[in-house]
């Protein structure tokens, strides 16, 4: 059984996502342990209470500086003990004492096609508002293991997603979740629990 913790910021519709897998088989051999939050008010911790999933929140405003924030948030998720770490839409740094801990057992999920419209600066909207700023015409998302750099890891997969004329930031971000964060993040975590994938020279492999 691959015991998963799910870290959120905001909507949850990822989270929802995985959920929603599990409990239609898309997802087999997971439990979610807990969902963590930076944000009290994110909509995620109701989602998961309404399974009946521990919703922690931890946010660095807890906490006198980042490195005080660092050392609990590591100690926070070292005591839950999780197999497989899952960011969804999870809008903190992750400290570099948790990527040492949890070497490639974090994944995240990024609303671009990587590495277009990534690192510091991109994520939520605004990802979506620069992408069409710069008038390409195809985006999409990409999930990808964690290490020390910014949205930097070894990708696991991505999807492509058409941008289409009269997008607005809010559409396309929509038309993003739905046609791949929701079906990329669901996909990958049934590939770890089932030992689909390997990281070979720092690219993954994923094996039928
Ligand atoms: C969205 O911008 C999504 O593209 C990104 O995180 C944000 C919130 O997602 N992955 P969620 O609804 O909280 O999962």
């Amino acid at each position: 059984m691959l015991r998963i913790v799910v870290c959120v910021s905001g909507g949850g519709t990822n989270l929802q996502a995985i959920l929603d897998a599990i409990d239609s088989g898309t997802i087999t051999g997971t439990q979610v342990l807990a969902v963590v939050s930076n944000n009290g008010s994110a909509k995620a911790l109701e989602r998961a209470k309404a399974r009946g999933i521990e919703a922690k929140v931890i946010s660095p405003r807890q906490y006198g500086d980042r490195e005080a924030f660092n050392r609990a948030f590591t100690e926070e998720m070292k005591a839950l003990s999780p197999d497989l770490i899952v960011l969804a839409g999870f809008l903190v740094r992750i400290p570099p004492q948790m990527v040492a801990a949890f070497g490639n057992r974090i994944i995240n999920i990024h609303p671009s096609l990587i590495p277009s419209f990534c690192g510091v600066g991109y994520y939520g909207l605004k990802v979506h508002e620069k992408v069409l700023e710069r008038g390409v015409k195809v985006t999409g998302a990409t999930v990808h293991f964690v290490n020390e750099g910014m949205d930097e890891g070894p990708i696991i997969a991505q999807k492509a997603v058409y941008v289409e004329d009269g997008d607005t930031p809010e559409i396309l971000q929509r038309r993003v979740m739905e046609q791949a964060e929701w079906v990329l993040l669901p996909r990958a975590i049934d590939d770890i629990a089932n030992g689909r994938l390997q990281i070979v020279d720092n690219r993954v492999r994923r094996q039928i």
